[in-house]
C-alpha cells in the first residue's frame, strides 16, 4: 500500500485488471506452434498485446468498431471489426481461414457472444492438432475485511437485475456450454479459479461501481443500488483517500482443444498436467466440482438474445 502521486493516479484510475503475463506463457506452451492467434472480443487490446509475446501473428476482432479504434496499436496485431450481420464464412476467412489458429483466447467476453456462431467459427478455424481455445472471466474482487462484506451485500442485491449474460459471468462460466476437450486447466462445469493482482484506488473503485452493469440494470429500473449511502460506507471502510490498495480479482478459466474422435478407455484427462497454474489460489485447491443443471444449461443458451452485447456485465 502507498499514497497516490498524481502519475500513479492517473494510471490506478482504471480499476480493470491486466491479466498475468503468466498466463499467455503457460497456455502457449501448450500449443503446438506459434504462428497465429486469434483475440476474440478484444476490446482495448489488451489480451492480444499479452499474446503477441507469444504468436507470430495475433488477429483481434470486436463486434464493436469504435472499441478498435482505442486498441493498443502493435505491427503484428491486426485488428477487424466483426459486424453482428456477418456471416461464419466471412468470418473463418477473415481470420485466417479453415485449421489456421493455434490459439484463441476470448478474455472477459465470451458470455457476450452468440455461442453457437462463436464455437461454429472456433471450430473450424482453430487448428485440429495442436489447437487451444481459452476463455476466461474475471468477478469477485477481494480488498479487504472492511470493505468485502460491503461489497458482497452489494453484489447480493443485484441479483432480480441480472441478465442471463451477467449471471454467466457471475455464474464464474460454471454454466457456460464448453464443447472443446480438457487439456487439465478447466473444462466444461469446472473452471480453474485463478487470481489477479491489481493495484487499486479509492478514485478508481468508485469510478468502476458507478459504472457497472449490473447496477446500471437496476438504475434503468429505478432502482439505485450504488447510491450516496453506500458510496459513504465504501469511503469510510477504504480508511485514507490516497491510499492505493492491493487487491486482487477472482478469475475463472478454462482451456480446450478439439474433440478427438476415441473409445471411453482413452478418455482419462491429465488434471496433473497443470497444477502450476491451479495451485496459484486456495480456492484453486478446493475448487468445486459442480456439473451444469439442465435450468443452469437452458439459463445459459437464453444469454444469445444479448441486449447488453459487449460491455462489462461484473
Ligand atoms: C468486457 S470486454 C473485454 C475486452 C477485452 N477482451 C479485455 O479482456 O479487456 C468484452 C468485449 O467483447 C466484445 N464483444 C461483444 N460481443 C461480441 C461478439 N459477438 N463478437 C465480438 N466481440 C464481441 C465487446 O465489444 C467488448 O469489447
Amino acid at each position: 500500500m502507498a499514497s497516490l502521486s498524481e502519475k500513479e493516479a492517473e494510471a490506478y484510475l482504471d480499476a480493470r485488471p491486466r491479466y498475468p503475463i503468466d498466463w499467455y506463457k503457460k497456455i502457449a506452451a501448450r500449443t503446438l506452434d506459434h504462428k497465429f492467434a486469434w483475440d476474440v472480443g478484444t476490446g482495448n487490446g489488451q489480451a492480444a498485446i499479452g499474446l503477441v509475446e507469444h504468436y507470430e501473428n495475433v488477429v483481434a476482432t470486436d463486434i464493436n468498431e469504435a472499441q478498435l479504434t482505442r486498441a493498443i496499436k502493435h505491427s503484428r496485431i491486426s485488428y477487424h471489426h466483426t459486424p453482428k450481420n456477418m456471416s461464419e464464412d466471412e468470418m473463418v476467412a477473415l481470420i485466417g481461414g479453415e485449421n489456421s489458429m493455434d490459439l484463441i483466447v476470448a478474455a472477459q467476453a465470451v458470455h457476450f457472444f452468440d455461442l453457437t456462431t462463436f464455437y461454429n467459427v472456433a471450430k473450424r478455424v482453430l487448428r485440429k492438432e495442436g489447437g487451444l481455445i481459452a476463455v476466461w472471466v474475471y468477478n469477485d474482487i477481494i480488498i479487504s475485511p472492511e470493505i468485502d462484506p460491503i461489497m458482497k451485500r452489494l453484489v447480493d442485491s443485484t441479483l432480480p437485475f441480472r441478465t442471463p449474460i451477467m449471471n454467466l459471468a457471475f455464474d464464474s462460466y460454471k454454466t457456460l456450454p464448453f464443447p472443446f476437450e480438457s487439456i487439465g486447466m478447466g473444462s466444461e462445469g469446472k473452471p480453474i479459479t485463478l487470481d489477479i493482482p491489481h493495484k487499486l484506488s479509492l478514485k478508481g473503485f468508485l469510478g468502476f461501481l458507478r459504472s457497472w452493469q449490473p447496477a446500471m440494470k437496476a438504475k434503468e429500473q429505478g432502482v439505485e443500488l450504488v447510491n450516496e449511502d453506500l458510496i459513504t460506507k465504501f469511503e469510510e471502510a477504504w480508511g485514507d483517500e490516497n491510499q492505493v490498495k492491493d487487491v486482487y480479482y477472482k478469475a475463472h478459466m478454462i482451456v480446450g482443444k478439439i474433440q478427438e474422435m476415441r473409445c471411453e478407455s482413452d478418455d482419462q484427462v491429465s488434471e496433473d498436467s497443470n497444477k502450476d497454474l491451479l495451485l496459484q489460489t486456495e480456492v484453486g485447491r478446493k475448487q468445486e466440482r459442480r456439473q451444469p443443471s439442465d435450468e443452469d444449461t437452458r439459463q445459459s443458451k437464453k444469454q444469445n438474445t444479448s441486449e447488453d452485447e459487449g460491455h462489462e456485465a461484473c
